[in-house]
This record gives structure tokens, C-alpha cells and sequence, in this order.
């Protein structure tokens, strides 16, 4: 697959079954932009209050579709029937001290939730990064972001710090933020270990 400057050795697309629904994963296209629009303006409130970039206002989208194309951020979405059910990125940035580093942001629609596809798609974001060689991934949420810090957790994530008041929500009250991290060699294949428990 090419995205960006840089190769990685990921086929898209990617398919699986969660409840009675199939999933497909494939890579954001900068053609999606009006899709994610859409999807992020058809989520209910209580999904945008934690987002850390407000996609709903088409400037954070299109800053993010140049992200997609300059290889910064590589972004995998969720499915089902054709239509959005999630996102998962890995942004990184080559000119930073940081650029070791990858974050990964994820969001599935509250209708799809806890049926594993948040998983998966950090499975994947993370895959990508350890493939561009990131050495170390993290994740930012507030505290009560309860979904988020089990998902990371079960992933093996860990709480690299809590930051007082550092973050505001959508309505603009001071909330702490939470990171967690994971280093790239300390990680596996979700896909990988499920084929092999059953094989
Ligand atoms: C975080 C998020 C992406 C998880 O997506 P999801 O599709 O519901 O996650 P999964 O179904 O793959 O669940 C993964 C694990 O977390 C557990 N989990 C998920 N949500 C949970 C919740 N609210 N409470 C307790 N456990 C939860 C699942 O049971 C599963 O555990 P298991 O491995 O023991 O089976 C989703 O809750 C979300 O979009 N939240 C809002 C955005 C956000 O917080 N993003 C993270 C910061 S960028």
C-alpha cells in the first residue's frame, strides 16, 4: 500500500464479523473528506464532547485530509454497508524531537460500540505505525473516557501521565487529560493471535 511517502506492507481492503454484521476496514482516501463531514456532523452529542479535534468544522477535515496525503497521519475506517461506523489514525510528524512517536486518535459511532471494532482498528493504526518504524505509541482521553481506557488497556497500553485541567470539552469545562502509551515492540496482532487461538 502507498500513503503518503512511504510504503507499508498492509493489504486493504479487510473484512471481519462482529455480532451479525460484517466490517470492512480500508484506508482514507482525501476523496472521503465529504463522508467524514457527515459522519462526524450525524453523531450524537455525547460522542463529540471528548473529540480532541472537532470534526465537524470542515477546516479540522481538511487539515486532516493534508495530513492523509503529506503520509503525517494514516487513517483506517470502519464500515458496515458502505456507510461510516468508525475511524482510527496514527499521526506522526518526521520534523519533531518527537518524531519516534506516533499518537492514535479512534472513534466508532456509539451505535457500533463494544462490538470489537474499536479494537480492531487500533490493531491496525498501530500495525501502520510499527511499520513507518514508530517506537513508541500514545493515546490521549480524560479520565471518565471509560470505553477508550479499557480498549487501550486491553491492548496492552499503559498510563504514561495524568495532566490537571490540561484539556477543555466541548463545552468548554476544564477536564484532565490521560495518556497512555505502548511501545512497538511490546505489541501484537490481534488478527494474528485470534487466527492462531483458533487454529
Ligand atoms: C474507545 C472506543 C473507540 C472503543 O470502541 P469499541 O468498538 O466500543 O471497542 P471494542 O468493542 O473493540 O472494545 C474493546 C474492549 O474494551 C471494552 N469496552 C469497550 N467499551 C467499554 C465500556 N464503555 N466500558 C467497559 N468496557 C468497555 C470491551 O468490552 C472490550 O473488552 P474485551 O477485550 O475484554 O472484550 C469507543 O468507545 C469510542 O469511540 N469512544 C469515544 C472516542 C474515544 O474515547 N476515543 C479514544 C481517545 S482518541
Amino acid at each position: 500500500m502507498r500513503n503518503g511517502s512511504q510504503e507499508i506492507d498492509r493489504t486493504y481492503p479487510r473484512e471481519f464479523s462482529a455480532g451479525d454484521k460484517t466490517i470492512t476496514l480500508r484506508l482514507m482516501r482525501p476523496d472521503d473528506r465529504d463522508a467524514i463531514l457527515a459522519f462526524a456532523r450525524s453523531l450524537p452529542p455525547d460522542d463529540l464532547l471528548f473529540l480532541r479535534l472537532d470534526i465537524t468544522r470542515p477546516e479540522a477535515v481538511d487539515e486532516w485530509v493534508a495530513n492523509v496525503e503529506a503520509g503525517r497521519t494514516h487513517t483506517v475506517l470502519a464500515e458496515v454497508d458502505g456507510k461510516m461506523a468508525g475511524y482510527a489514525s496514527v499521526h506522526h510528524d518526521e520534523a519533531l524531537w518527537t518524531r519516534h512517536m506516533g499518537e492514535i486518535r479512534v472513534l466508532v459511532s456509539s451505535d457500533f460500540r463494544q462490538l470489537g471494532i474499536g479494537r480492531r482498528l487500533v490493531n491496525e493504526v498501530f500495525l501502520i505505525g510499527k511499520a513507518l518504524g514508530l517506537q513508541k505509541l500514545t493515546v490521549k482521553m480524560t479520565p471518565d473516557q471509560r470505553g477508550a481506557r479499557v480498549t487501550f488497556e486491553r491492548l496492552g497500553f499503559q498510563l504514561e501521565a495524568l495532566l490537571a485541567d490540561y484539556v477543555v470539552d466541548h463545552e468548554g469545562k476544564p477536564r484532565d487529560m490521560l495518556i497512555m502509551s505502548l511501545d512497538a515492540a511490546g505489541f501484537s496482532d490481534v488478527e494474528h493471535l485470534a487466527a492462531t487461538a483458533t487454529s
